[in-house]
């Protein structure tokens, strides 16, 4: 049996531990042979692929990044009916049974238009963000947290030696996952996320308070999806808010792309190891048209249909924020 992979969308750690599960599970335990194609949909349309043989596999469970290479490409989106009709024919043409799809929301869509239009498809939810919608988690999130956190944390020591308020900005167009998550790792005063609404007056108030507290200094993390000017990163603008109103010294820092690369952290590796080998085995079983998914402990499988076209964001009374409030975490909104 002849199987095809390919990742699409924003890259992240972990991806190439998941491409290993897929294909160690599929070649060693089903005798499948497996192509992976270069670039995301780009490669199928293109016929850009090379086989996948143990030779490939090895030492890429630690490796950031895709070895298959990565693109933003939309088949559906391109104006002409054309990508379609290339990857229905090319996966024919190859004689492929199934094919595995790693990537965000976006490629999950795609990958359930292609499921409606007749190919055995699986998708592998993957995304720093952690917004895919249909899992409870997602690879590549674990990893963003423990860099963003440990970002965090350093800049504790330089706001307390210059009495400073330090403004840092996360990733998180949409969901504020990482902001809310690695804020409150790393001790974050307050926290600003895309689902809450913000009043720069609540928040400066809030820091003044924290001054006649007698506190040397604060910490501000926000998303980079939080509401603002078109033409300023969320730090800038926020940060310059802060001085303006709380009139003390604020500096900011932007992370970027920092957060999506290098190794994976443990948790992300063995999370996409599952996904992995947990895909290999549904298309021993013919079970196709769904995305791999985390259900509690479980890894199981969703339908694409059900996945397609939404995002999964922090709903305003996740435990934890109900938790940081009562701690004194100041969310913007109060
Ligand atoms: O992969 C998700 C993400 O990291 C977002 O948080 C970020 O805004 C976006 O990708 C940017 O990615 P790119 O510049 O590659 O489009």
């Amino acid at each position: 049996m002849k199987i095809g992979i390919l990742t699409a969308g924003g890259d992240c750690p972990g991806i190439n531990a998941a491409i290993r599960g897929v294909c160690k599970t599929a070649i060693s335990t089903y005798g499948m042979k497996v192509l992976g194609f270069s670039s995301g949909y780009r490669g199928l349309i293109e016929k850009n692929y090379q086989e996948l043989k143990e030779e490939q596999l090895s030492g890429i469970l630690t490796l950031g990044g895709t070895i298959l290479g990565t693109s933003r490409d939309k088949p559906f989106q391109s104006g002409s009916k054309e990508s379609v009709k290339l990857i229905k024919k090319n996966y024919k043409d190859l004689g492929l049974k199934a094919l595995v799809v790693i990537g965000g929301n976006g490629t999950q869509k795609t990958a359930s238009q292609l499921a409606d239009e007749g190919l055995n498809i699986i998708g592998i939810p993957k995304t720093i963000d952690n917004d895919v919608y249909g899992t409870d988690v997602s690879f590549g999130f674990d990893s963003a947290v423990m860099i963003a956190t440990e970002a965090i944390d350093r800049l504790h020591t330089t706001a307390n030696s210059h009495n400073r308020i330090m403004v840092i900005e996360l990733m998180g167009h949409h969901a504020g996952w990482i902001s809310l998550y690695s804020g409150v790792a790393g001790g974050g005063d307050v926290i600003l996320i895309p689902e809450i609404p913000y009043d720069i007056k609540n928040i400066s108030k809030y820091l003044k308070q924290r001054i006649k507290e007698d506190k040397k200094y604060s910490i501000v993390v926000v998303a980079e999806g939080i509401e603002k000017p078109e033409d300023e990163y969320a730090a800038s603008y926020i940060s310059n808010m802060i001085q303006k109103e709380v009139g003390i010294e604020t500096r900011k820092t932007i992370l970027g792309y920092i957060q999506r690369g290098g190794t994976p952290s443990p948790m992300d590796r063995i999370l996409a190891t599952e996904f992995g080998s947990h895909t290999a085995d549904l298309i021993a079983q013919q079970k196709f048209g769904v995305m791999v998914c985390k259900n509690g402990n479980n890894i199981e499988s969703i339908p694409l249909s059900e996945v397609g076209g939404k995002i999964k964001l922090v709903s305003p009374d996740n435990p934890l924020i109900e938790k940081s409030r009562k701690m004194g975490i100041c969310f913007g909104d109060s």
